[in-house]
């Protein structure tokens, strides 16, 4: 149920940009989806979805956006429209890539969309918490955020606006319903997304010494041959956009890296970033 405080911030006119904060399991992904359903009646509603451990919109490792149609029934029949590459399961280690992507893919969503919704990853504690939501909100500069909680574990954050006039503020305590998520069907949701995702995937040949290599050197790659067999990469266009993962299969010194991607054959490759993170087995075809 969608609080009536929120739908009626959140169906204002002037409001665009809404980010949700919350711990694991406080019920925020299940609010995005049904407030943008809801404000898909009467808008055109994007979603940026930043939680790149259990991704809803794009495969695990990225952060993904889509356009939220009235009639959609779950996340799966949502169209990804765009995605960026962090290349880890965690914002841990990797804040900037985390808050530069949900960024742009927010300012993409906003071109074709009155109103758009971000959700974010559980992590919440201590000072990188603090830093990623803090920074996440300074760059987005959202109109109105939304905490979610089970006690008051995210009042450090939301506390950081209480003498500005913006963002919006609303604080709600997560529903007793919402139900906690092992480690494993964590483990077993990211492992059946990357399979989905993998499952029309073919063997491709890039010419690595021909295009850019992002998080390794051409020195390392040239030493790889087999040995990083699985490792995560994301294939960018030609205009730097991350248009596709792979996972690496061989690389030949000569300059031919082989990797399974489902990306279309029609789009040229213009960049290879390296993740650090390797397929589950079986997840290839
Ligand atoms: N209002 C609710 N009623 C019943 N179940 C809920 C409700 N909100 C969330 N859940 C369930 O609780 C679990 C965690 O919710 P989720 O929205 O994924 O949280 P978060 O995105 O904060 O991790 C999910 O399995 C979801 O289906
Ligand atoms: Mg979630």
């Amino acid at each position: 149920m969608i609080p009536k405080s929120l739908r009626t911030k959140a169906e204002d006119p002037s409001c665009h940009i809404i980010v949700f904060l919350g711990g694991v399991d406080t019920g925020k992904t299940t609010l995005v989806w049904e407030l943008a359903k809801e404000l898909s009646k009467s808008y055109t509603v994007g979603v940026v979805d930043s939680d790149i451990g259990q991704s809803h919109l794009g495969p695990p490792t990225t952060i993904g956006w889509g356009i939220v149609l009235p009639d959609a029934e779950d996340w799966d029949e949502v169209q990804v429209r765009g995605i960026y590459f962090v290349g880890a399961l965690s914002p841990q280690g990797h804040l900037l890539p985390t808050v530069v992507g949900t960024k742009l893919l927010c300012d993409d969503a906003r071109t074709f969309c009155d109103k758009v919704i971000v959700d974010t990853t559980g992590l919440i504690w201590g000072d990188v918490g603090r830093i990623l939501k803090s920074t996440k909100v300074d760059a987005l500069a959202p109109d109105l955020v939304v905490g979610m909680q089970k006690g008051r574990e995210l009042e450090p954050i939301l506390n950081l606006w209480k003498g500005m006039n913006r963002p919006s503020v609303l604080k709600f305590q997560t529903p007793p319903e919402v139900r906690s998520k092992t480690w494993e069907m964590r483990y077993n949701y990211r492992e059946e997304q990357f399979r989905k995702y993998f499952q029309e995937a073919k063997l491709v040949q890039v010419r690595w010494r021909e295009v850019g290599i992002f998080n390794l050197s051409p020195e390392r790659l040239a030493e790889m041959g087999d040995r990083q067999k699985g490792r995560v990469i994301s294939l960018r266009d030609r205009q730097g956009k991350d248009r596709a993962l792979g996972a690496v299969e061989n690389v030949d010194p000569r300059g031919v890296l082989t990797i399974w991607t489902p990306l279309e054959e029609e789009v040229e490759v213009g960049g290879v970033v390296f993740g650090e993170v390797w397929l589950p087995e079986g997840a290839l075809p």
